[in-house]
């Protein structure tokens, strides 16, 4: 039988998108020929560039085109040139959407010979992972206005929450934290003692569920204790899980206390279907071209990627190449001060890769 040969959609995206992108793309080829796999990359000019000259966003038939891929690849999407929303919604939401990337999978976790802000705290601290619902809650932008633009204004969003959405999300985590086999725990991070409807509906399916998994310790922690507890208390985690609004929150925090948004990588995931990797940090208009945004994040997101489809083996390098690449000391900031250049990063863990 002939080798699978896989096809991987990049979006390069906005800003320095097409920057961190290209270093990631660089240690994938690495990977592949080390390890022994194909693939293929189709790339899309979906962004602002493409917005701003033709008004096409990201069209129905282009979500088609992805349903066929194995996976896709996003650096960034955003431009100051561009209303907030438009292109956040046109292109990311409306993949994570329209692919039913109903996970956000989110790792949180200090590797060795990178800073954290939290005082005496260390790698053995900082390990683990949250699992945001990425399809329902305040995200479906149901609202609306009444009287709109006068003293008596009314403006609506509703926070909607499905059995089935809830159930999967909960299902995944569950799954997960026994599959990472860590500290086997997972904490239902909510709001349901004012959230008393939505968050009710998650405590009540996260009990229901949790009862199929005795072998996983279960918490509760509403969402202002938990970010208060990533900061005082990280080792208490393990894996988190929790709706949409709250996992886009809690996982800025988590970025920081990780090294900041050079380091932080998440996916999108259909575990039916196609997943999407990216690193979270934005474009950083101001910084683009100027080949000073580390790459890391985007290489990281690499080997999620890697990860999802099954290339295990692939995986394991792309974080081992990360790891040796920070301990080496040569990395002295993860920030665009850091004194080296996006590619030289890249190169040096390209390096780390082929050894
Ligand atoms: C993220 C981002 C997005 C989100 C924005 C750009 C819509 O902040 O991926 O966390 O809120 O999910
Ligand atoms: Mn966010």
């Amino acid at each position: 039988m002939a080798q699978k040969e896989y096809k991987i959609a990049v979006i390069p995206g906005d800003g320095i998108g097409p920057e961190v992108t290209r270093e990631g793309l660089k240690v994938l080829k690495a990977v592949a020929s080390k390890v022994g796999f194909e693939y293929r990359t189709i790339e899309y000019d979906f962004g602002a560039e493409r917005y701003l000259k033709t008004g096409e966003i990201l069209p129905d038939s282009a979500l088609e085109e992805f349903k066929k891929m194995d996976a896709i690849y996003l650096g960034a999407v955003g431009d100051p040139r561009v209303k907030p929303g438009i292109l956040e919604k046109g292109i990311l939401l409306k993949i994570r959407f329209g692919l039913d990337q109903y996970i956000n999978l989110r790792p949180v976790k200090l590797y060795p010979g990178v800073w954290t802000p939290l005082k005496d705290k260390g790698p053995q601290d900082i390990d683990f992972v949250v699992v945001r619902e990425n399809t329902e809650g305040i995200y479906l932008g149901i609202g609306g206005f009444l009287k709109k633009n006068t003293r008596d204004e009314v403006a609506i969003q509703e926070m909607i929450n499905t059995r089935k959405g809830v159930e999967r999300c909960i299902k995944y985590a569950f799954e997960y934290t026994r599959k990472r086999n860590k500290r086997k725990k997972l904490t239902l991070c909510d709001k349901a003692n004012i959230f008393t409807y939505t968050h009710n509906l998650w405590r009540r399916v996260f009990k229901e569920v949790g009862e199929e998994y005795p072998d996983i310790e279960k918490e509760y922690a509403f969402v202002d204790a938990t970010s208060m507890q990533m900061v005082k208390n990280p080792e208490r985690f393990d894996v988190i899980v929790t709706c949409n609004m709250f996992g886009d929150i809690i996982t800025d925090l988590g970025a920081m206390i990780q090294g900041g948004m050079g380091i932080a990588a998440g996916a999108n995931i259909n575990p039916e279907g196609v997943s999407m990797f990216e690193p979270i940090h934005g474009s950083a208009p101001k910084y683009t071209g100027k080949n000073v945004i580390n790459p890391l994040a985007a290489i990281s997101a690499v080997g999620m990627m890697l990860e999802e489809i099954g290339e295990e083996k692939g995986a394991k390098l792309v974080e081992k190449a990360i790891i040796s690449t920070l301990s080496s000391g040569k990395i002295k900031d993860l920030s665009t001060r850091s004194g080296l250049h996006t590619d030289e990063i890249g190169d040096m863990v390209v390096e780390e890769i082929i050894k």
